[in-house]
């Protein structure tokens, strides 16, 4: 597990570094898509990139993380409009290549069966971008999940309606309670993963994603067990960490480590 501690601009920069790099190298990648606040800079940096530098994603597959249950589909808050309009819009990438779950599917389980089988049928994650909750999730993988869990249908903990009531008018009451999400199986076989946290509410979740027992109570801390995890925090969700100096020395080492 690599860690950098940089301000958020160099954050989204490393982040779309290693995007570029896939794309370079595979033009038809698949692109794992997390929603919420924290990968914003990163959606801008990758929009500014396709603007100047003609950074493509016509031939990419895109696969949100995950999606509310029953949330009318053109609520601005359904995962798939806010991947519309935070990424896929702003850049070259077909609608039809940009897949998320069916959170209104009358059949929810087969919905995730679908999922989890359209991500295998594409050849599987090259780089999932995530997020991390207060609580530990990652996807909505909220504590209690099993680290072998596919893509299947969770309730939301109170501290991620909370979490997220910002985005519904500050009204608890208006955050749904069950979401259809990427399990931590189906995530862990992405080949590669980065992760990013801002801000000092996520400071806790951070310290035991990277110093902490692995425990279904902190469920990211079970990518300590993937072999290529990158860690991309700020000063403030990096203030817990008891080992940040050594994590700064390796960061900056990096390129001696091959
Ligand atoms: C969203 C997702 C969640 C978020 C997490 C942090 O697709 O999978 O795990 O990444 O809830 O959300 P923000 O970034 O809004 O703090």
């Amino acid at each position: 597990m690599d860690v950098a501690i940089a301000p958020v601009a160099e954050l989204a920069s490393i982040a779309a570094d290693e995007i570029q790099k896939l794309l370079n190298r595979k033009p038809d990648a698949v692109i794992g898509l997390a929603t919420g606040s924290s990968p914003l800079p990163i959606y801008d940096e990758l929009a500014r990139r396709h603007k100047e530098d003609g950074l493509s994603f016509a031939k990419a597959q895109g696969f949100q993380l995950d999606e509310y249950v029953g949330i009318d589909v053109n609520h601005p808050e359904r995962y798939r409009n806010v991947i519309e309009k935070e990424i896929a819009s702003r850049v070259d990438w077909p609608a039809s290549q940009v897949h998320g779950p069916d959170g209104n599917a009358k059949d929810l389980s087969l919905a995730c069966a679908q999922y989890d089988a359209a991500i295998k049928a594409a050849g599987g994650v090259d780089l999932q971008i995530l997020g991390i909750g207060s609580d530990g999730h990652i996807a909505f993988n909220e504590p209690g999940t099993s680290f072998a869990s596919r893509t299947h249908v969770g309730v939301l903990t109170e501290q991620t309606r909370v979490d997220n009531a910002r985005f519904f008018d500050d009204d608890i009451s208006k955050v749904p309670t069950l979401c259809l999400t990427q399990g931590l199986g189906t995530i862990m076989e992405a080949r590669e993963l980065v992760l990013i946290a801002t801000g000092e509410n996520k400071a806790e979740a951070i310290r035991q994603l990277v110093e902490g027992a692995v425990s279904a109570r902190w469920p990211a801390t079970i990518i300590q067990h993937h072999p290529n995890a990158l860690i991309l925090v700020d000063e403030a969700a990096a203030s817990k960490l008891e080992l940040a100096d050594y994590y700064r020395e390796k960061w900056a080492k990096r390129d001696l480590l091959g």
